[in-house]
């Protein structure tokens, strides 16, 4: 046991060094990077996300704006009025796994944000005071932020830090079409989570749970994209492209903010940048 306490801890200590919050930086080509908020109401968001959930103020670089950090995601937001909140759109909601559920769930009632879990989950869960349990299950609950953007969390005492980056959870007719091509172009694991199709990178579980009808597309809305952070961006979106992939916007690099970038919306209306520099930040 001893002999393989040193390594690991010299694993973390390079990880810290390599990445400053997107700490599986270095697990893979492609990892989770950043949800991008819409928002009339900065502080409102920041209140949620810093002292609700846990997360850190951080300067950006040198570029004169702040993010909101966590372990393995980063939060930004852009002053704009969002057309909705994240139910109804591609991407229903984010999850996050966290140390301690119950003392999470309190500070939000307490802060005054309406915990959904009763009304969100199945009947085969048990919920109490908005913690939600399945039968040898996890432990779960769903709080509903500013600009309704619905956020999960997921108890596990096992994890390193007191809340970090668990999964993408969308909504889709295809569930099954959207894990291969996420597998396919992505790299993601092929797998399953909860009995829905999923895949599995670095950092993040794609989750893809069923909806009857096709939920909207995420540009515009309180969640207007998700983020995933590419080693190698010039050559992966050339990769795309070469596979028919259009990008809404070409790789560009941004000076100022020491970062490149490109935007694509995935076939069934999920919008997402990609981004290359955000795990140095
Ligand atoms: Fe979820």
């Amino acid at each position: 046991m001893k002999r393989l306490l040193i390594p690991l801890l010299s694993l973390l200590l390079l990880s810290n060094t390599v990445s400053a919050q997107l700490y599986s930086a270095d697990k893979g080509r492609v990892i989770y990077g950043h949800h991008h908020v819409n928002t009339t109401d900065i502080a409102a968001q920041q209140r949620f996300w810093i002292e609700g959930l846990g997360g850190k103020i951080a300067p950006w670089g040198s570029s004169g704006r702040e993010l909101i950090a966590f372990p393995d995601v980063l939060v930004l937001l852009t002053e704009s009025e969002p057309t909705m909140g994240t139910r109804g759109t591609m991407v229903n909601h984010v999850g996050f796994e966290t140390q301690d559920i119950v003392a999470d769930v309190n500070r939000l009632k307490a802060m005054g944000y309406p915990m959904i879990t009763r009304e969100e989950l199945p009947d085969t869960y048990e919920v109490v005071d908005g913690i939600g349990k399945r039968v040898a299950g996890n432990t779960i609950a769903y709080v509903l932020g500013p600009d309704d953007i619905k956020v999960e969390l997921i108890e596990n005492r096992q994890i390193d830090y007191p809340i970090q980056m668990h999964h993408i959870h969308w909504a889709t007719t295809e569930g099954e079409a959207m894990r291969a091509w996420y597998v396919e172009h992505f790299g993601a694991e092929f797998g399953s989570r909860i009995g829905q199709p999923a895949g599995q990178l670095p950092n993040v579980n794609l989750t893809f749970a069923p909806s009857e009808t096709q939920p909207l597309p995420t540009k515009g809305t309180a969640l207007d994209h998700i983020g995933f952070e590419i080693e190698n961006l010039k050559a992966f979106c050339d990769e795309l492209e070469a596979k028919g992939i259009k990008l809404d916007r070409g790789y560009t690099e941004i000076a100022a903010l020491g970062i490149a970038i490109a935007f694509f919306t995935d076939p069934w209306g999920t919008y997402v940048e990609l981004t290359e520099g955000l795990d140095k930040i």
